[in-house]
């Protein structure tokens, strides 16, 4: 998730246990060629010995089916292993650079991008797409997914909504049902995910077996744990630890004038499901003195 998503958060959820695979913040392609630099930035497990990771998904966004294809492969050749390209990003700043959902409108488009990507990508590789229903309307999911399957994409990710739906609920998970009868490839379901009963229900109406979460398991990093079947609550002490790696691995990894911004947009998640998370940012909110904020953590304990 862009802004939210990076490698610190990636460690936390294979710390915690019960996530399969990630999808890096997004590396927007236009018609530069993009340095080495850019991907290690946006994927540092490239260079950190990938294998010791969560399985990890290079995220393109753009509309520009050659240079998507260029960038698919070059993050290939630099060690991804899946590369996943965003046709759902509902911000206006993306869409007006035709970006992300506002292409949903444009299905021989995303075909072009599909296809381009994988004739560029070596054996072997992952190529996902995620898609919403439509971007006014819910109207466009069944013509996009198959264009998507057609032009060699291994799994598509469907969040239930238009762009017009913005994150408002509900997801229309059966539509992802309708788009799992009409192609072969894996479809993996997303949308309003926040507990195991939303994801007995997301199964039934979805028939998926498969499914993302988004800010659900921000709100609750147990959540996937609890989805497979562990019926320990993951509590807030549990979450302390992974809240000081956390900020500490956030403090030195980004400038000193950002610091605890990364681990307040956090909090800010956690607070759904943790009230302490809403009594500690209340007390951080204004610092960036680093150490009031490690001790704000550790009297949260209490
Ligand atoms: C802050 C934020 C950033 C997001 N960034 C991305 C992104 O980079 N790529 C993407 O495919 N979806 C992105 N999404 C959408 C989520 O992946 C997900 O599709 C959406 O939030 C619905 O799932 P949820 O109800 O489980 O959160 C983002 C959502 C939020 C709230």
């Amino acid at each position: 998730m862009e802004g939210v998503v990076d490698i610190h958060l990636r460690q936390v959820f294979k710390d915690v246990g019960g996530v399969d695979a990630c999808v890096t913040e997004f590396v927007r392609i236009n018609d530069q060629r993009l340095p080495a630099k850019i991907f290690h930035r946006y994927c540092p497990e490239l260079t950190m010995g990938i294998d010791q990771y969560l399985p990890i998904r290079i995220q393109l966004l753009g509309s520009n089916p050659q240079a998507i294809a260029y960038h698919a492969r070059k993050a290939c050749q630099l060690g991804a292993k899946a590369v996943d390209l965003n046709f759902g990003c509902p911000a206006k700043t993306v869409n007006k650079n035709r970006g992300g959902a506002c292409l949903l409108d444009e299905t021989e488009l995303i075909y072009e991008i599909i296809a381009r990507a994988k004739e560029q990508m070596p054996e072997g590789h992952k190529l996902s797409a995620k898609i919403r229903l439509g971007f006014n309307e819910r109207d466009s999911y069944l013509e996009n997914a198959q264009a998507i399957e057609k032009g060699g994409a291994d799994e598509l990710f469907v969040h239930a909504r238009s762009k017009q739906d913005g994150y408002q609920p509900p997801a229309y998970w059966d539509c992802i049902g309708e788009i799992r009868n009409a192609i072969g490839i894996d479809v993996i379901a997303n949308g309003e995910i926040w507990t195991v009963s939303d994801y007995a229900l997301c199964k039934q109406q979805s028939g998926c077996d498969d499914f993302m979460l988004g800010r659900g398991l921000l709100a609750n990093p147990g959540l996937a744990r609890a989805i497979k079947g562990d019926s320990m609550e993951f509590s807030w002490s549990e979450l302390i630890p992974c809240l000081q790696q956390y900020f500490a691995a956030t403090s030195a990894a980004y400038p000193k004038k950002f610091i605890g911004n990364r681990l307040k947009q956090w909090l800010h998640y956690l607070q759904r499901h943790y009230p302490q998370a809403r009594h500690l940012f209340e007390r951080i909110k204004r610092s960036r003195d680093e150490c009031f904020i490690r001790s704000a953590i550790e009297d949260s304990h209490r």
